[in-house]
């Protein structure tokens, strides 16, 4: 199979969500700090009727009929999830409950987990099936979905929900350039979920930020070291048309590509001019402890960065800032913004996606983008996504409320025998929600 990748892409985000000004303000944080200081603008969340299964069988259900899919014609479903519903049973098994119906039950693939990156986990191993000779010829399908909430204090405002579904085929318009790539993993306890009587994370935020920021000089290292060996000549930014990031919150994206611009300069790439290589020029000889602790640079690469990170980035920023963190679904929400914002020009366009999940696992990776045909066309699946729509009707909830919501997820969360409260009118037509768990713990859920 040749150009395999994403054939097709939806997104789904409750209509549920909270102004960060206004959460900023309910905390008694200084004016400005969750908007300016953090980056975002507004967060997505779940009400007590939708959950990553439920969000999930949404997406999935409106991908397969908004692009005419046959289910019988899916032979491959890979979840990558970090809200642990059950620790045995996948979030895969219940999206089969679509396939069944249509009598296919002879479809691989489970959940993969690790914080973000699982979404990117099952998409690598969807597109290598594809490319592999166990491949029947039938599409695989990726599902991202996350529900990422904190408890209350510095980090709540770094939450956010979503699903994202990505049909994976050969001859795809976002095709896979599989060499250029590199990796970091490492062990590190910079966030993770040791309470399973808990929803919340542990998270030690600063760690968390310098420990991806050098997952991502790490794995930026590792694909300039690729592409010069398979090209021949130094790889540097301007040999992408634009860059995505995992978006835990919006400020981390500018320090990122700051970072990069800050690697180009110390490498002496073509990508930065005279007056920026100049100013970076006095931070070139920090250890590279010193140069995550140096708030000086980051300061500079920032300002240094800052027209290139309009040109290259800005286009991918729109659902993260206005959803929030969607854990795996992050990534993928970034890219769909791009395609948003360009489709009508990314014909022939290289894009750089890094990948980033704590504990941590982190990939960069290159696509290659085509104009694409008929259903399968970046027009097609801008139009399909209608993210501006989907944004503009939502339904803003008063702080307030929002935690009254999060009181009641938390009592929640692992319990058993209750009903949800009928109230669905928020839920557009279409959408699947959570009505009971029984005696047994088992989730039943139906369609507006
Ligand atoms: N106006 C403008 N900016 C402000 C204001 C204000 N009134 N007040 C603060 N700021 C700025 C700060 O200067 C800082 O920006 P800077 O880093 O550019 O200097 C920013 O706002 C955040 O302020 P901090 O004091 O650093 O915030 P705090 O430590 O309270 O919390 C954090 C931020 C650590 C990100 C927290 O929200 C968190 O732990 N989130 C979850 C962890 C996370 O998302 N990590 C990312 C990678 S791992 C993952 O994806 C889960």
């Amino acid at each position: 199979a040749k150009n395999v990748g994403i054939l097709a892409v939806d997104i789904y985000f409750p209509p549920t969500c909270i102004q960060q000004e206004a959460l900023e303000a309910h905390d008694g944080a200084s004016k400005g700090k969750y908007t300016i200081g953090l980056g975002q603008d507004c967060m997505a969340f779940c009400s007590e009727v939708e959950d990553v299964i439920s969000m999930s069988l949404t997406v999935v259900t409106n991908l397969l009929e908004k692009y005419g899919i046959d289910p019988k014609q899916i032979g491959r479903l890979e979840v990558g999830s970090e809200t642990v519903i059950d620790k045995s049973k996948s979030i895969k098994t219940f999206l089969m409950q679509i396939f069944e119906k249509h009598g296919n039950t002879d479809i691989e693939g489970v959940d993969s987990t690790n914080a973000c990156y699982g979404g990117t986990a099952a998409l690598f191993n969807c597109v290598n099936w594809v490319e592999s000779s166990s491949w029947d010829g039938r599409y695989g399908l990726v599902v991202c979905t996350d529900s990422a909430v904190y408890a209350e204090g510095p980090a709540r405002p770094t939450g956010g929900a979503a699903a994202i579904a990505l049909l994976i085929g050969p001859d795809a318009p976002i095709a896979f350039e599989s060499k250029i790539r590199g990796s970091h993993m490492s062990h590190v306890y910079d966030f993770y979920k040791p309470d399973l009587a808990s929803e919340y994370p542990v998270v030690d935020g600063k760690l968390s930020q310098t420990c991806y920021l050098m997952a991502l000089d790490s794995c930026y290292k590792q694909l300039c070291k690729k592409y010069e060996k398979i090209e021949g000549k130094q790889f540097s930014i301007s040999d992408a048309e634009y860059f995505v990031f995992h978006s835990p919150y919006n400020k981390l994206v500018q320090k990122s590509f700051a970072r990069l611009v800050f690697q180009d300069s110390v490498r002496n790439a073509s990508s930065i001019d005279e007056a920026a290589k100049e100013k970076l020029a006095p931070f070139a000889s920090l250890s590279s402890d010193e140069s995550y602790a140096s708030r000086d640079l980051e300061k500079v690469a920032q300002q240094v960065a800052k027209p290139l990170y309009d040109a290259k980035v800005q286009p991918t920023t729109l659902v993260p800032k206005q959803v929030g963190n969607m854990y795996t679904a992050s990534l993928y929400a970034a890219f769909a913004s791009l395609l948003h914002n360009k489709h009508a020009s990314l014909d022939g366009k290289r894009v750089i996606l890094f990948s980033y999940g704590s504990g941590s696992t982190a990939t960069m990776f290159s696509l290659q983008l085509r104009a694409g045909q008929h259903r399968f066309s970046l027009e097609n699946i801008a139009a399909v996504m209608n993210v501006g729509e989907k944004l503009k009707s939502r339904h803003e909830f008063p702080p307030e409320k929002f935690c009254d919501i999060m009181k009641i997820m938390e009592h929640r969360y692992g319990g058993k025998d209750f009903v949800t409260n009928k109230d669905i009118s928020l839920l557009l037509p279409g959408t699947f929600y959570l009505t009971e768990v029984d005696s047994k713990y088992r989730r039943f859920y139906a369609q507006k």
